[in-house]
């Protein structure tokens, strides 16, 4: 049987920054919904890449003194690196300079010129570099760009247009009518009302930039940057050259990305898939901003935090959790490293690592360490962690990895309750005959958490399962795991495996 197929995108991210936990916040948001997808058999493709041409990337090469190609190359390598260290699974990695790329939005264009959909015209206004976008006049705040506090420059020339006005009664249809879901609501909302006051098409062209892909029907001009950038979701699965590809993964089941940048993939792009003919993203969703201790991340105020600082600090792991579970996903949220250590101290110092810590002792102690034999039990244990966990699993697949922290939360509570609860200390003193029993739950437990933290922690749980005794893949059992666990088909652990005692997963951080 054909496998059904889960394509996920990251926003392309501009190579005037080096990557930042910014970047890397919607990057592990994916890497965690593409893990899961591909554990619940899903044939996965996630794409993430860089965005490289435009009037802000040519500025930021010149102040660094460098030809904007060589300048482009060595901050893709930056982000490259920096996902292959946050052990980020993306199944390519799009650049807008690869020259398949530059072909592909050279085709699209021209074959929305040759159906009329662009047209010349001259435009004068506001323009932005920062946003890389044209603002109105209301947009302003005191003169200047409410996002980036600069003085918009007055733009005039003759460019090329495309006509998105026409696209408005439909556009407004099938967001109404969740053919292309938005979300959250809230976003929708926003959308559609925005929408309703009306859509003025937009330059696609500018006729004094070098640094972009030449317009196959007028050479004088290059592509507006967001609309070569926007191609990539298209062009990164091969439309044009690998219809194979293509044709198995188009439409994108989400583009993800923070509300800034909405717009841009809810009301530009799908209009331009409907010229050009083609089906449109199943679900867009925008994750919220974050500002760091309060205020804006940003390179003046020198409060950036880069990827490495955190993993120096958490290691990779528990950084991925951290990172998208502080707050919920779609709400604006603060990070500080308080708040980081908090979280990392109390549920996965304390909590989860403790748990293991105590488990795989107390096996070592009352068991030699061995897995003891399975209970014969008609209520299982398992069913209690495998219900907290379904309220994780729902958390997950709504994307409230905040939400899924929470429940994960209350779930190793319970874990622990229970040890409390049965005291095998006393068990062993006593010679109590259910010592085997509760020893065997625990260990249990350990392996079923270990698939949930799979696709956010992937050494943590695979240190896990090795913990339990356990030899095959964990990805394998995860699998096979999440197809029938309806059934009581728990394959471990197995009875008479040795254990190991973990070294410390999570050693407790110091607050100063
Ligand atoms: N190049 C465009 C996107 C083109 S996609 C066809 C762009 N790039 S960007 O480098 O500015 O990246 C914006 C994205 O980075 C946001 O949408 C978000 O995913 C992520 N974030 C950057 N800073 C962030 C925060 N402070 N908070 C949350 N997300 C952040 O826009």
């Amino acid at each position: 049987m054909k496998k059904s197929t889960f394509y996920i995108t990251t926003p392309i991210y501009y190579v005037n920054d080096s990557p930042h936990i910014g970047h890397a916040y919607t990057t592990i948001a994916c890497d965690i919904l593409a893990r899961w997808h591909r554990l619940k058999g899903l044939d996965v493709f996630y794409l993430t890449g860089t965005d490289e041409h435009g009037a802000k990337i040519l500025e930021a090469a010149k102040n660094h003194g460098q030809d904007p190609k060589a300048f482009c190359d060595k901050i893709a390598e930056e982000f490259k690196s920096a996902w292959k260290n946050l052990r980020v699974t993306n199944d390519s990695f799009i650049r807008t300079t690869d020259p398949q790329h530059e072909k592909t939005v050279q085709d699209f264009l021209d074959k929305l010129f040759r159906a009329g959909t662009i047209y010349k015209g001259k435009y004068e206004g506001l323009y932005c570099v920062q946003c890389e976008k044209f603002l109105l006049e209301s947009d302003l705040v005191e003169g200047l760009c409410p996002d980036h506090k600069s003085k918009p420059k007055q733009h005039s020339e003759e460019n090329h247009f495309f006509a998105l006005k026409k696209y408005r009664e439909e556009l407004i249809d099938i967001i109404s009518s969740g053919q292309m879901q938005i979300l959250p609501p809230e976003r929708k909302n926003e959308i559609l009302g925005k929408l309703k006051t009306g859509l003025e098409d937009i330059s696609i062209s500018r006729a004094a930039l070098e640094w972009g892909i030449p317009l196959p029907f007028d050479k004088e001009q290059t592509a507006y940057v967001w609309v070569d950038a926007l191609l990539n979701y298209i062009s990164g699965i091969g439309y044009g050259n690998n219809s194979e590809l293509f044709n198995k993964f188009w439409p994108a089941n989400l583009h993800l990305m923070a509300k800034d940048i909405l717009w841009f993939h809810t009301i530009i792009w799908p209009s331009m898939l409907m010229a050009a003919g083609l089906p449109l993203p199943k679900k867009v969703f925008a994750h919220g901003f974050f500002t760091i201790n309060g205020d804006k991340m940003s390179k003046t105020l020198g409060n950036v935090i880069l990827p490495h600082e955190m993993t120096e600090k958490f290691g990779v792991d528990a950084t991925r959790y951290l990172t998208v579970s502080l707050f919920p996903f779609g709400s604006d949220g603060d990070i500080s490293w308080q708040a980081l250590i908090d979280k990392y101290n109390s549920e996965l110092a304390n909590n989860l690592g403790n748990l293991a810590a105590r488990t795989l002792t107390m096996v070592h102690k009352y068991n030699n360490g061995l897995v003891p034999d399975k209970p014969d039990s008609k209520t299982p244990w398992s069913a209690n962690i495998l219900t907290g966990l379904s309220s994780a699993e729902t958390q997950l697949e709504n994307l409230n990895f905040y939400g899924f922290s929470i429940s994960m939360k209350a779930t190793l509570d319970k874990i622990n309750q229970y040890i409390e609860d049965s005291a095998p200390w006393k068990m062993a003193k006593e010679n109590n005959p259910n010592l085997p029993e509760v020893l065997f739950n625990l260990i249990q437990s350990l392996g079923i958490v270990a698939v949930y933290l799979l696709p956010f922690m992937p050494e943590i749980s695979r240190q896990i399962w090795d913990c339990i005794g356990e030899t095959g893949s964990l990805e394998d059992l995860a699998k096979e795991f999440l197809k029938n666990r309806d059934k009581d088909t728990l394959k471990f652990p197995h009875p008479g495996n040795l254990t190991k005692k973990s070294k410390i997963m999570f050693p407790r951080i110091d607050k100063k």
